[in-house]
Parts: C-alpha cells; sequence; structure tokens
C-alpha cells in the first residue's frame, strides 16, 4: 500500500467522537442487536414458520453470512470513519472503483427509517405493558382476558400513535445527545439484567410440564415444512436481529478506536445476541402449549404468553414490571442506532446540529409510523401483496433491503477493497482473517443471492 494512503487513513478521526473503551463499542453494538429482534420478532416468526428446521436454517445464516458481513461493516466504518454513504463514498474513491457505492449506504439509510418506523410502534406497545404490568391486570388473568387486553390495546389507534408517540421522543432524545453518553450507561446494565430476568423466566417454564414440548417445537427439524420463502425470512430475521445490511453497524463502527480487535468484538456480540434469542423462544414456547395457544400467532405473540406467566407467578406484577422496562431498554437501544446513519448524515452532509438532525429525521419516522400504528386498527382491513402496511413494510425491509445491503456490504469488502486495506484495518492475515475472507467473497454472497432468487421463484428445482 502506499504510504501516504496509509498515514491519512490513520489519521482520520469522526466527526462524532470516538467510543471510550473496546467495551464500550461492544456494549453498544450489542445495545443495537439485542432488542425487540430477539423477544418479540424471533419467537413469532419461528413458529409461523414451523419451528426446528426455521432455527436451524437462521443459526447458519448467522454464523456464515451475519458474521462475515458484521465484521465487513466495522472494517468499512472504522476506515471511513464517516456516516455510511459518505464511508462508501470515500472507500469506493480510494480502491479505485466509483462514488457510486454511495447508494449502497443510501439503501441504508432508508431501510433504517422505514424499519424504525415500524419498531417504534412495536416499541411503543411494549412501554404501555409497563403500566398495564404494574397496574395488576394480568393477575390471574386467563388466556382469553389476556388476548382481549391485547385487542384492546392494538384495536385503539389513538393508543398507539401516543405511545408510538412516547417512544420515538425518547429515541430522538438520546441521538441528540450523542451516541456516548447516557447510551454506554444504559447498555451495561440492561443487558446482564435483561440476561437473567430472561433466566427467572426460563425457571418458570421449566416447571410449566410442557417444556418438552416448547424444546422439541424449536430443535426438532422437520426440513420438509421448510419452503424457501421461510429459508428468506430466517435469513432476514439473521440480519435484523443483528443489526447488520443497512449501516447501523458501520456507523457505530466509524466511532472505533483503532486497536480493536473487530473479530473479537463481532463474535461476541453475535453469541450474545443469538443466546437471547434462542433463550426467548425456550420461555415462550412452553407456555405457548401450556395455554392451547396458536405458535403461528404473529407479531402479538409475547404480548400474550408472558403476561399470562407472569400472572400465575409469585411475585409477578414486580416480574412482570420489571421486564417490560428491561425490554423497553432493548428496544431503545436498538431503535437509536436505526436512526443514527440518517443523523450522522444530516450533520455531516448539511451541517446541521445533531439536535437539529435528530428533530428532522425524528419527525420523519414518527409521520411514517402511522402506516404501521394503523395497521392493526383502522386500517386492518387495507391489504395488499404481503398484507397490512405493516405486513409489507417488514417483509421489504427485513427480507429484500437488509440482505441486498447485506450482499452488497460483503462483495465490496470482499472483492473491490483490496487485501492490503482489508488485512490492515483487520490487523492480521492469519488464518482468521483467511475464513473471513473466504465467508465474504463467496459463502456470504453466493447464500444470499441463492436463497433470493429461490424465494422469488428465478431458480427451478433441479428434480
Ligand atoms: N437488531 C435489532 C433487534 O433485534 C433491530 C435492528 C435492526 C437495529 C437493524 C438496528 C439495525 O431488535
Amino acid at each position: 500500500m502506499l504510504s501516504s494512503q496509509a498515514d491519512g487513513v490513520e489519521k482520520r478521526v469522526s466527526l462524532h467522537g470516538h467510543w471510550s473503551s473496546r467495551l464500550a463499542f461492544v456494549l453498544a453494538v450489542t445495545g443495537s442487536a439485542v432488542g425487540l429482534g430477539n423477544i418479540w420478532k424471533f419467537p413469532y416468526v419461528v413458529g409461523q414458520n414451523g419451528g426446528g428446521a426455521f432455527v436451524l436454517v437462521y443459526l447458519a445464516c448467522v454464523a456464515l453470512i451475519g458474521l462475515p458481513v458484521m465484521v465487513s461493516e466495522v472494517l468499512m466504518g472504522r476506515r471511513g470513519r464517516r456516516n455510511p454513504i459518505a464511508t462508501m463514498a470515500l472507500l469506493g474513491a480510494e480502491e479505485g472503483t466509483s462514488r457510486n457505492w454511495r447508494w449502497v449506504g443510501g439503501m441504508g439509510v432508508l431501510a433504517g427509517i422505514l424499519i424504525l418506523s415500524f419498531y417504534s410502534v412495536i416499541g411503543g406497545w411494549t412501554l404501555s405493558y409497563v403500566l398495564k404490568s404494574a397496574s395488576g391486570m394480568f393477575s390471574n388473568a386467563t388466556a382469553p382476558e389476556v388476548t382481549a387486553i391485547r385487542d384492546g390495546f392494538t384495536g385503539s389507534w389513538k393508543t398507539v400513535v401516543s405511545f408510538h408517540t412516547v417512544f420515538m421522543a425518547l429515541t430522538i432524545f438520546v441521538v441528540a445527545r450523542g451516541v456516548e453518553r447516557g447510551l454506554e450507561q444504559a447498555v451495561r446494565f440492561m443487558v446482564p439484567a435483561l440476561l437473567g430476568l430472561m433466566i427467572v423466566l426460563l425457571g418458570y417454564s421449566i416447571s410449566s410440564g410442557y417444556f418438552g414440548a416448547g424444546l422439541s417445537f424449536m430443535f426438532s427439524a422437520d426440513f420438509d415444512k421448510l419452503t424457501w420463502d421461510s429459508v428468506l425470512a430466517a435469513m432476514g430475521q439473521a440480519f435484523f436481529t443483528l443489526s447488520i445490511g443497512m449501516g447501523a453497524v458501520m456507523a457505530y463502527g466509524a466511532y472505533l478506536p483503532k486497536e480493536t480487535s473487530i473479530f473479537g468484538a463481532s463474535v461476541t456480540v453475535a453469541i450474545a445476541d443469538t443466546m437471547i434469542a434462542i433463550l426467548a423462544g425456550l420461555v415462550i414456547f412452553p407456555l405457548v402449549f401450556a395455554n392451547g395457544l396458536d405458535p403461528a400467532d404473529g407479531p402479538g405473540l409475547v404480548f400474550i404468553t408472558l403476561p399470562l406467566a407472569f400472572g400465575q407467578m409469585q411475585g409477578g406484577v414486580f416480574f412482570a414490571t420489571v421486564f417490560f422496562v428491561l425490554l423497553s431498554f432493548a428496544a431503545w437501544t436498538s431503535a437509536i442506532s436505526l436512526m443514527e446513519p440518517a443523523v450522522a448524515w444530516v450533520v455531516e452532509k448539511f451541517n446541521h446540529t445533531r439536535a437539529q438532525a435528530a428533530v428532522m429525521i425524528g419527525l420523519i419516522i414518527w409521520a411514517a409510523g402511522f402506516g404501521t400504528a394503523l395497521s392493526f386498527n383502522v386500517l386492518s382491513d387495507f391489504k395488499f401483496l404481503r398484507g397490512t402496511i405493516f405486513d409489507n413494510l417488514d417483509y421489504l425491509t427485513i427480507n429484500i433491503m437488509l440482505p441486498l445491503g447485506g450482499v452488497l456490504i460483503v462483495v465490496f469488502a470482499g472483492w473491490v477493497m483490496c487485501r492490503n486495506s482489508t488485512s490492515n484495518e483487520l490487523g492480521s492475515s492469519g488464518t482468521l482473517y483467511r475464513l473471513w475472507r473466504l465467508l465474504s467473497r463467496f459463502v456470504a454472497p453466493i447464500g444470499i443471492l441463492f436463497v433470493f432468487l429461490k424465494a422469488v421463484g428465478l431458480l427451478p428445482d433441479l428434480s
């Protein structure tokens, strides 16, 4: 590599500051990764897609596709030290191709905005369950009663919108203050506490008498039930839960000090994230079967099973309240990272302050959130393509935009960037580096494209 270019890269700093330590970065990315995707979404997509086989495909996607994409995002972010759009333009030019790679960053910014528009509605739903739990209304409630409470909430668009508004306001508040202040503290406490409470819940679900049924639903794989559409959903879920494919991790990587090992940090985050998702499944499915509920119930699943479980527990009012507070925190730290690419872009491009940028982007997302908020009530019969507005947004962003962004990111890191740039940034050229390169040049891009083409029916069966 030319030494002048290397010097330029070494001296680059981010306009937005840097993480105070390696731990701060790992916590921030874990805070981004662990969220509604693990506890709200994972159990219900597993339920809708028939269980075990889906879980196995999901785990394979995390390891073989998710990890190389995550490493690529962090290394690109740290090398560019700008928002994802500017980073892609800069690195594209620096590697001698085109600044047009910025459109990959652009698609990521858009994906973040669209995802947060529905994420915030579910985040608000979680907040409202803090109040409901604290009021004691779940104590000794039966399954039909808990279902009625949920339907009462989702059925009132004013309530859904109010809580969505509160959730967005909280998110804008933290993003405006900057990611270091506040975020580090919140995550340091939240992730271990959430893990602890999940283990308490696991104890309860083991004692429900249906733990075996839940376990076999999650882990006995019946590949006959698996369609290519569910394989795509498993891959999308892997992207969504790891926060990759849209530049959130790239934006956080831009604030990463030079010395930190990117491999170590990425593997730590992926393991923590996967553990929490699996734990959520192990808590929820036994409760589904114990209460005669339908695992394919959809987005409301955790909002029924967990209140039911808490309602029957000693000290349930307390535990339920704490649980929904923690889940709200987890959603909050993810929401922040969904906004970060857009906000960093507005700050750098238009010279606005962080506060101005956060309010502007936040208002756009808040308004877009009406599409989802109304999908559960006023517009619940307004269906096209995949279903309601929420169903379409969910499918478009998670199953299409994230994997598409992911494929372009690994192709960029694996094929466009020269060996020197990536091995320099990763601080290694040994076995791990070669493994990463093999995965990002071949396994991940071919895997993603294959699943895509299969799911839309463009690749015929060979038999
Ligand atoms: N990973 C988050 C979750 O599981 C969602 C997320 C997706 C956050 C993409 C940032 C970027 O809840």
